[in-house]
């Protein structure tokens, strides 16, 4: 069996990371968020107020960037990786709607998607890597073995975010989060650099009807064929 790299891109809210999570565990691969490394620079600039009404000072945040350690570190609670910030596990304060309403601005930065991009391919060098985000199979990865592409409805996606957030006990209602998945479906599409397309070999996945079983299983079966 030789190892090979899986990109998983596609729409925000679509569960990427759920199935490539479980991915990564049947196939004793590594796990890599690469949203949850845009989620912190976003919450790095916040914390600096560099970040004002949804306008991000990118000049400053430019300036500063050398100041942004990056990592992951295993959570044996919930079987898979945290995300670091400088020393500070803050995997929990990342997924919160402000960080959600902010993150695509900052991942439009030229140096900032440089950076997280300069250490994404380092992480999958060895291979045997599950990689989820929007640009793996087009940027990251472009010879990855295996890209999907996951796809549903706005209206879909919106709502599993809101039953995610509400059982998490976020107070938010159902019109917000649509309009956050539909704000950075717009963004993320639509910026200059390594936007979210659907690199031409990857494979397309409407998740719209598919129950999270189906989804996984076909998708493991693509793995298994090119392992
Ligand atoms: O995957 P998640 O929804 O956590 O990603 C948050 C945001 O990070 C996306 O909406 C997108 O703006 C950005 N992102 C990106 N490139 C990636 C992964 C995420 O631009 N590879």
């Amino acid at each position: 069996m030789k190892p090979i790299v899986i990109a998983i891109d596609g729409h925000s809210s679509t569960g990427k990371s759920t199935v490539a999570k479980r991915l990564a565990k049947q196939l004793e691969y590594k796990y890599v968020d690469t949203g949850a490394m845009y989620r912190a620079v976003t919450l790095f600039a916040m914390r600096n107020n560099w970040i004002q009404e949804g306008s991000v000072d990118e000049a400053k945040l430019i300036e500063n960037l050398s100041a942004v350690e990056i990592n992951f570190e295993y959570n044996p609670e919930s079987g898979t990786n945290d995300v670091i910030l400088n020393d500070e596990n803050v995997e929990k304060q990342i997924r919160a709607m402000e960080v959600s309403g902010n993150v695509s601005s900052v991942a439009k930065i030229d140096e900032v998607r440089e950076k997280l991009v300069q250490i994404q391919k380092q992480l999958g060098e060895e291979k045997g890597i599950v990689m989820d985000g929007r640009d793996i199979g087009s940027v990251v990865f472009p010879e990855a073995e295996l890209k999907i592409f996951m796809t549903a409805s706005a209206d879909i996606r919106a709502q599993r975010r809101y039953n995610e957030l509400k059982e998490k006990g976020e107070n938010i209602n159902f019109e917000e989060v649509l309009k956050n998945v539909q704000h950075r479906d717009d963004i993320d599409s639509n910026r200059k650099n390594s936007p979210l397309i659907q690199s031409e070999d990857a494979i397309k996945i409407d998740n719209s009807n598919l129950s999270q079983e189906e989804q996984f299983e076909k998708i493991l079966n693509l793995a298994k064929e090119r392992i």
